[in-house]
């Protein structure tokens, strides 16, 4: 999938913005405060249904607006094109469309624009809570697995109501087996796909890095997030008694994991911290390789402040990696030659942009 067209009103510093995107390399350079990460938040948006930068989404309006507008035409591989728009204002929830009609959910729009975002916060992937890696492994399982958004779904709605009768004064212990047994299945279930899915990411993760010195014995291991020795409903019912001193269900998927280790410790306590950007840009990169041989579409990848974050080498092979997989990028940084010569070995399709004020322009020389 490529986003060909970009326009964007009132959002941050972007008053107008119309563009014509490459469906290769786009260079967004301008001066800090220019508005650079905020037109990779307007591309984000336009996937995720909200920014990547911030849930607050009132920020996101220009101050002295009422609402921002993002609206793009997505193309996919047979060169049809999908309109895609959200509108958000100060008070009314975000108006969604896709192809004219309403959407109710931004899953969605996460469907038609796969977006992946490389940032400050993404290279901090192996120090976040598990959450962010659960949330890392299920954008993928998403894209594979067709049925996983409704099984995860029903899951949280089962563990909500399971909680609160484990919160109860008095816990009426029939009601609580009927719970169990919805969400058993659910857990299993869910614990199957993302199985799954990490094992189709193990080896392209483990490919990417085997050339790196160091890295050597780095591995990723999936942790479902209860014992892998026991059955979830055998489970649920040997801690009940726990669970409800607790006042919640303590494991289960909702508790799932993915661990990166380097020689049996965790990469984030012994390797350095230009290493860990190393192992996450691969993961990432690993995750649209899988996305693509899954669906047969490419996904687009966001990437911020490019030369802030990456060394000189490691930039040039990042860039090689994301050529290789023929996707869309959207790069941005200060300097237009410093993110240029990442790219020049491989001679990508390219359009560069300038960003200043806030003003968007194809840079022509
Ligand atoms: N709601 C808003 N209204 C107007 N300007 C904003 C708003 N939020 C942020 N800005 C301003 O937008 C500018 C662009 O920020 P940003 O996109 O982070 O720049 P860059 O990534 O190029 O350094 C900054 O000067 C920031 O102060
Ligand atoms: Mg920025």
């Amino acid at each position: 999938m490529t986003l060909r067209r970009l326009s964007v009103q009132n959002l941050r510093n972007l008053s107008l913005v119309d563009i014509e995107l490459n469906s290769q390399l786009n260079v967004f350079y301008g001066a800090n405060g220019s508005g650079k990460t905020s037109l990779l938040e307007a591309i984000s948006i336009l996937s995720l249904g909200r920014s990547f930068r911030s849930r607050k989404f009132k920020t996101l309006i220009n101050k002295d607006q009422q609402a921002y507008t993002v609206f793009g035409l997505v193309q996919d591989s047979q060169g049809s094109e999908l309109p895609v728009g959200v509108q958000r204002g100060r008070q009314a929830p975000a108006l969604i469309k896709k192809n004219g009609a309403v959407c109710s959910t931004a899953a969605e729009l996460a469907e038609t624009l796969p977006v992946r975002v490389m940032n400050g916060h993404s290279f901090g992937l192996l120090e976040g809570a598990p959450q962010i890696r659960r949330e890392f492994l299920d954008w993928l399982v998403f894209h594979v697995e067709p049925e996983f958004y409704g099984v995860w779904k029903s899951y949280e709605k089962c563990l909500k109501q399971r909680n609160s009768l484990l919160r109860r004064d008095k816990i009426d212990p029939l009601q609580l087996s009927l719970w169990d047994r919805e969400l058993a299945p659910l857990a299993q279930r869910l614990d199957h796909f993302r199985a799954a899915t990490q094992a189709r990411l193990n080896p392209v993760f483990t490919e990417l890095i085997s050339g790196f010195r160091g890295l050597e014995t780095v591995s990723m291991r999936y942790s479902r997030g209860w014992d892998q020795a026991i059955d979830f409903t055998e489970l649920l019912s040997d801690t009940r008694l726990r669970d409800s001193e607790l006042g919640y269900t303590r494991q289960g998927p909702h508790r799932a994991d993915l661990r990166i280790t380097s020689d049996k410790a965790l990469a984030l306590d012994v390797l350095s911290r230009g290493q860990q950007k190393i192992v996450v840009s691969a993961l990432m990169i690993a995750q649209g390789i899988v996305f693509s041989e899954a669906t047969s579409r490419t996904c687009v990848f966001l990437i911020d402040d490019l030369p802030a974050e990456l060394d000189e080498n490691f930039r040039q092979t990042l860039a090689g990696w994301l050529h290789d997989m023929n996707c869309q990028v959207c790069v941005t940084g200060v300097d237009k030659q410093t993110l240029l010569d990442s790219w020049k070995p491989y001679n990508p399709e390219k359009t560069v942009f300038h960003v200043k004020h806030g003003a968007v322009t194809q840079d022509l020389s």
